[in-house]
């Protein structure tokens, strides 16, 4: 095998811990362990019947061929209609492009607007690939911690003290993987406020707008003509309609940004796969009462994980108002036997059977996310194997 080095950007981008926590949960679970997962982050429904027979008909139909990079006219319509009605936001189609999931439109937003040793401002504790995303773009990460007291919603003096002549943007994901934190409308005011004081760009990545369990999602470009022309919004089909292996999210943004994606996708990857797309146009199209129904199922199991939880002495718990996920304080468990939180989701993987990840890949140490996108009996027996397990943490 060639000795020679690869280039310096191969080790930018480090393996997601989230898969590989899901990796060996599977692994474990072909090898006929009764492992619960706590640590997917996908909901677990079929995606919805219409969506895939869609699909299906625009296989058979012979809709098998490259399509326009940001998207058939018709899907980035829809995408353009869906803003408008659900968040409030006009766009033009030519506005919008649909791109492989909401990850890949993160990456081409960093893309195109980064130059290098540019600052990129995130929240933490944020999802992990944010931070490599900028990295790779060439981009400086700074990040702003939150607080579980404050239910993970950022301090805007602290979001003050982080911005520097070197800060592009700001990076705002609300509802939050992996807290669950919810902006309120005053903070979003705040946060647009200093971006239009400072001529940043905001990145608000919405992929959880449906899953909202107090008041309303609210996009932080709606705030106004001004916050809008600065702002890409970012979204997709992976959680609302339970599409994550289909791949296919989307940006709306300022013309000269949706434009310049496009020709970045059109050497890069192409279209996002053509009959996905004709699934995504249905997927837009289902009537609001399918999406109501997984939201109403996540309300109730949060609910049931937060009952349970409370009754294990010692976590640290702020209700999340979005999202599928908990992200519990163990501190009071780390000690001699479980040194930190990657040794206590070690321990209850390997001798509860139980898979959560831990909350230092977030940057959140002291923490485990727990995604609550299994059964009602699952998560009962779950939390019941974790509550025995971690009182032999300490
Ligand atoms: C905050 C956030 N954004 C984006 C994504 C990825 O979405 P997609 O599957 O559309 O790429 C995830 C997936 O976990 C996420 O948590």
């Amino acid at each position: 095998m060639s000795t020679r080095a690869l280039g310096v950007r191969a080790s930018v981008a480090r393996p997601s811990p989230t898969l590989a926590i899901t990796a060996k949960a599977n692994a474990m679970k072909a090898a006929g362990v009764d492992v619960i997962s706590f640590g997917a982050g996908e909901p677990d429904f079929n995606t919805p019947e219409p969506v895939c027979r869609a699909a299906i008909q625009a296989i058979e139909g012979g809709f098998t061929k490259y399509t326009p990079s940001a998207g058939i006219p018709a899907l980035r319509e829809a995408v353009a209609d869906k803003f408008w009605r659900e968040n409030g936001l006009r766009y033009e189609p030519s506005q919008v492009v649909a791109s492989c999931g909401a990850k890949h439109s993160v990456f081409n937003a960093l893309w195109v607007l980064l130059d290098p040793g540019d600052e990129v401002i995130l929240f933490a504790p944020y999802w992990m690939t944010y931070r490599d995303q900028i990295a790779l773009c060439g981009g400086v990460p700074v990040v702003v911690p939150t607080r579980a007291e404050d239910r993970f919603v950022p301090s805007i003096d602290d979001l003050k003290a982080a911005i520097t002549p070197r800060t592009k943007a700001i990076l705002v994901n609300s509802p939050s993987n992996p807290t669950g934190a919810v902006f309120p409308r005053e903070t979003l005011k705040q946060i647009a406020a200093l971006a239009m004081r400072h001529d940043l760009w905001v990145i608000s990545d919405e992929i959880y707008e449906r899953l909202v369990y107090e008041g309303k999602h609210e996009s932080i470009a709606a705030l106004g003509k001004e916050i809008q022309d600065r702002t890409i919004t970012i979204s997709g089909c992976s959680k609302t309609y339970s599409m994550t292996g289909w791949r296919i999210g989307y940006m709306a943004a300022p013309e000269p940004v949706a434009k310049a994606v496009s020709c970045f996708q059109d050497q890069v990857t192409s279209n996002p796969t053509s009959f996905v797309q004709r699934g995504a146009i249905a997927a837009l199209a289902l009537p609001d009462e399918v999406v109501e129904g997984m939201r109403a199922e996540f309300a109730s199991r949060l609910d049931l994980t937060l009952s349970e939880l409370a009754g294990i002495p010692g976590l640290v718990i702020s209700r999340p108002a979005g999202a599928f996920y908990v992200f519990v304080g163990v501190q009071a468990y780390l000690g001699e036997r479980c040194r930190d939180d990657v040794a206590v989701a070690e321990l209850l993987l390997e001798e509860a059977h139980v898979a959560l990840v831990p909350g230092s890949v977030f940057e959140g140490p002291g923490f485990l996310r727990l995604s609550y996108t299994a059964s009602p009996e699952q998560i009962r027996e779950g939390i019941q194997r974790m509550a025995r397990a971690l009182q032999r943490c300490s």
